[in-house]
């Protein structure tokens, strides 16, 4: 198998765990987003990215999805503070208490929030859960060399992975190709569906669920986690998946996300990317295929990793199984098609979900949650 990482030396740029006697002028305790954005940094999930975006690249992904020296890249990762320091400050990084990093303030800019809005999500829409979180950012970009001091990813769920070390599980299991199923959702039947016939044609499948911040009312890491841990133990060949923890937060920018997640796919060493139905999408912000049809824009050399796509799927009671429009011929009238609301306002009403939505085993796991 051979996949490059994203960037134009197609290396994998992981930050090593060093000393550093520097002074520190000042702590930032830093929030889950900022957290998050440092493990993507820090483990080579995000190369070549080295650090939180300069001026220059921030103005050059946002007006022209690319960084400065070309390479595609969608959607601005940067740094923010409220109160401006002072160039050449080194600022401490700790999140819970522990010291994780040092950034040495080189740049200090404002943000162009209005054109950074619409170039990421779209919309200036406050209600927008990813327009709702930059605005909530405080009002300066830092940017500067960054230096690992400790191990940012605590692992809380247990099944976290580097790109390092998905990159060798893939070369010791002898998979020539490997496809990244992104998902911020509990697991259901269309899912499993997209798996499914994907597998009939790739070695290995990645399942790799993002565990970062979400929106107040999606469904918590830990009971998402446990319900793909129960759907993989009793229908998966368990030497043909890996489940892994994905631990960017979540933007819901839809076609820009798509990429971002694609990108970093390929640093994890995927072959292949799952893109369905509204990825990474939420509410009507964006069009139903919006996030496969981006990819028709990119050139030959912007990604090494391939788009796998697939129409919207359900659960047919005619044909008695999971299909979509380009497999069934039946009415509507004949599809089970809920969405992620429903199926929250059901498992909060205490309505059992159909086992043609839902694995048995995995509505347990919700269901237990919600009780
Ligand atoms: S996402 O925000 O991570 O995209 P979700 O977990 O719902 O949300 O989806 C994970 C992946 O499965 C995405 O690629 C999405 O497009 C795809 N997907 C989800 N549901 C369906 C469906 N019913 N039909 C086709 N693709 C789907």
């Amino acid at each position: 198998m051979t996949i490059l990482a994203h960037g134009k030396s197609g290396t994998l740029k992981v930050a090593p765990i060093v000393k550093d006697d520097r002074q520190v002028e000042a702590f930032i305790e830093i929030n889950e987003r900022q957290l998050a954005d440092l493990i993507m940094i820090t483990s080579g999930a995000y190369s070549p990215l080295e650090t939180f975006m300069d001026e220059e690249n921030y103005l050059s992904v946002i007006k022209g999805g690319r960084l400065v020296d070309s390479t595609l890249w969608p959607i601005p990762i940067t740094f923010d503070v409220q109160e401006a320091p002072t160039a050449g400050t080194i600022l401490g990084l700790k999140s819970g208490g522990r010291h994780l990093a040092n950034l040495e303030v080189l740049q200090v800019y404002e943000p162009l929030i209005t054109e950074e809005l619409n170039s990421t999500f779209g919309t200036e829409d406050p209600a927008h859960p990813g327009v709702a979180a930059t605005l909530a950012r405080g009002r300066f970009l830092v940017s500067g060399p960054l230096t690992l001091i400790d191990e940012p990813h605590d692992d809380i769920h247990g099944h976290y992975l580097t790109p390092v070390e998905s990159r060798a599980i893939f070369q010791m299991s002898k998979w020539k190709s490997v496809v990244a199923f992104q998902t911020r959702n509990p697991i259901h039947r269309a899912h499993e569906y997209l798996h499914k016939v994907a597998l009939e044609l790739i070695d290995g499948l990645f399942i790799h669920p993002l565990v970062g911040a979400t929106k107040d009312d999606d469904v918590p890491a830990e009971v998402r986690m446990e319900a793909y841990r129960v759907l993989i133990d009793n229908y998966y060949p368990k030497d043909r998946v890996l489940l892994a923890t994905y631990p960017a937060a979540m933007r819901y920018a839809g076609p820009k996300e798509a990429i971002l997640h694609a990108i970093s796919r390929q640093n994890y060493g995927c072959t292949h990317f799952i893109v369905g139905r509204d990825h990474a999408g939420v509410g009507n912000y964006y069009g139903t295929y919006a996030a496969q049809e981006v990819f028709d824009e990119l050139s030959n050399d912007d990604l090494k990793i391939q788009i796998i796509r697939f129409e919207h799927s359900f659960f047919c009671k005619k044909c008695e199984g999971v299909v979509s429009k380009r497999s069934c011929p039946h009415a509507s009238d004949h599809h089970l098609v809920l969405s992620g609301t429903k199926v929250r306002q059901m498992l909060r009403e205490g309505t059992a979900l159909p086992t043609q939505f839902t694995r048995s085993e995995v509505a347990r796991v919700l269901e237990e949650q919600y009780r």
